[in-house]
């Protein structure tokens, strides 16, 4: 597996000339600056080096890291919407012939669309069939089917593997998703909370039927992701109230006139706050959990997908095809039974008293995996390092630019120099003028014991957020801003994570 290509293939791919060319505050094509007045903080790459080496979690996930108010799911619910944000599907010949990148481009938006992809029409492998005849696309999504496993008491085939072709590539609007079996299993559930959608207007709006249907399931599956992404995952990254508040009163920072861009400030430093919240182990289900056949490693969740790991669908027949280390087996057609998610696990649903894995908090502070990418060699596979490289690359200002700038209390330099990797920045002379995407994690750390976000990240995050979502025209917030969820959940006119796993009504198919 290589991660040169792998998931947000768009800040990376960024070429600064044209990002320097086009930011102003109006509307600066597909990416911008969300501060384009402030200097740029250039770092040796030695430096970096060092600093990524020390950005390290403890071995074994010690319970002293976990973010008992984020539940894991969310580390892979903020993966799934990133991939949600950067997915660019404009063929190459409109991306050749505005080579700015200022027309042609998808804006960046909580749409979905690596869901649906362009629909029905233009992508009918990812749906299901009519089963009369021409036979064409339905309203559903297509699902996978998962394998027989050696636990004879997991019932098979089940509905719960991503839908695959014959080499077991995933059939799914972004393949980024069957990175890891998380962010797969995810996916897979946003599919289900689709069909169950249907069903629901099936039985609640009988009178909406073919492209009516679908159309209006799309809004209904788009408008309750939306608010899940701002109330209940941002809302809990965040600092509290900050977003209602900019939602009542305001952006201050993140403006454009018509069309939404990505800030750097955000894909290349403050959104990649999730990577300090990926835990090392996880208890996945009954089967891979501490006291189970294994705990499912970090290795593991990659080693099960199709992108990453070993399913390699008709080809596990190949005598040719390698085997993938590591991977019980090696070669697999699709996922095993075994391998299916207990959401109880990676989320609060409040139905028994299974613990729920935590995220890790957000600080300083990577799982060992990360330290070492599959597939990678050098300084390239350490995920640390090309964070803050990219920082520097995209000329992104130091975090305590933007504090002043938005007039936040800085960091004291006693603040930054505390921990092992504290005295790496003392030793680098770096609490001055400090790398973005460290700065924003160190701010959580100190400010609120890594819970959440500090107030330069929250500003940045909960500023595009809400701007993304306020200019697509056809979220909930441009079309209807007093809109309220109206699928049942918990409270009546909310919708959390919890409550889509639930309507979904798949929370633990292997019991
Ligand atoms: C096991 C989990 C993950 C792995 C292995 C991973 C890996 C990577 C890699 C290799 C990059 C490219 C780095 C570069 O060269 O610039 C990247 C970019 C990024 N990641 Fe992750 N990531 C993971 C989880 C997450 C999560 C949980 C989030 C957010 C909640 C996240 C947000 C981002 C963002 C915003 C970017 C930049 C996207 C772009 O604009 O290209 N990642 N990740």
């Amino acid at each position: 597996m290589s991660y040169s290509n792998n998931h947000g293939s768009s800040t990376r791919d960024l070429d600064i000339s044209t990002l320097d060319a086009f930011s102003t505050n109006s509307d600066p094509g597909k990416f911008g600056r969300m501060f384009p007045n402030l200097p740029a903080l250039q770092v040796s790459d030695a430096k970096l080096a060092d600093l990524a080496a020390s950005m390290l979690d403890q071995p074994g996930t010690a319970p002293s890291g976990d973010n008992g108010t984020i539940p894991a799911g969310f580390t892979y619910l903020g993966q799934f919407v990133d991939h949600d944000l950067t997915l660019d599907t404009t063929p190459i010949s409109d991306q050749a012939t505005d080579p700015t990148i200022t027309e042609n481009f998808r804006t960046p938006a909580l749409d979905l669309d690596s869901l649906y992809g362009d629909g029905p029409g233009v992508r009918p492998e990812l749906y299901a069939r009519k089963s009369r005849t021409p036979y064409g696309p339905s309203n559903k999504f297509l699902l996978g089917v998962t394998l027989p496993s050696e636990e004879q008491d997991i019932p098979n085939p089940l509905p719960n593997d991503l839908p695959r072709n014959r080499v077991g590539r995933p059939l799914i609007g972004d393949e980024r998703n069957d990175e890891n079996l998380v962010v797969a299993q995810t996916h897979l559930a946003f599919l289900k909370f689709h069909n169950a959608v249907i069903d629901f207007l099936s039985s609640n709006r009988p009178d909406l039927t073919g492209a009516d249907q679908y159309t209006e399931a799309r809004r209904i599956v788009a408008w309750h992701y939306q608010w899940i992404v701002l109330f209940d995952f941002v809302e809990r990254l965040t600092e509290p109230g900050l977003i209602r508040k900019i939602k009542h009163e305001g952006r201050r920072f993140y403006r454009f006139k018509t069309t939404p861009f990505m800030p750097v400030e955000f894909s290349a430093a403050a959104y990649r706050l999730g990577h300090s919240m990926v835990r090392q182990v996880y208890d996945f289900n009954r089967v891979f959990r501490e006291g189970g056949l294994t705990p499912a490693t970090l290795r593991l969740l990659f080693g099960f997908t199709g992108k990453s790991g070993a399913i390699v669908g008709d080809l596990v027949n190949d005598p040719s095809v390698d085997p993938t280390p590591g991977i019980p087996g090696g070669k697999l057609a699709s996922l095993p039974g075994n391998w299916i998610i207990d959401w109880r696990r990676f989320y609060d649903l409040g139905l028994d008293g299974t613990p729920v894995n935590a995220s890790r908090l957000i600080d300083p502070k990577l799982a060992s995996d990360l330290h070492s990418l599959p597939g990678e060699s050098g300084l390239q596979g350490v995920l640390a390092f090309r964070n803050l490289k990219r920082g520097v690359q995209l000329r992104l200002p130091s975090g305590q630019a933007i504090a002043a700038f938005i007039g936040a209390d800085l960091l004291s330099a006693g603040d930054l120099i505390s921990g092992p990797d504290g005295a790496v920045v003392q030793e680098h002379g770096l609490q001055a003028n400090t790398p973005l995407w460290y700065y924003i994690l160190k701010e959580a750390e100190v400010l609120h014991g890594g819970q959440r976000l500090g107030p330069v990240g929250s500003t940045i995050i909960a500023e595009t957020f809400l701007g993304l979502v306020h200019g697509d025209h056809g979220s909930f917030l441009w079309q209807r801003s007093n809109w309220r969820p109206e699928l049942p959940g918990s409270d009546a006119g909310n919708f959390t994570m919890a409550d889509l796993i639930k309507f979904v009504d798949d929370v633990n198919p292997i019991g």
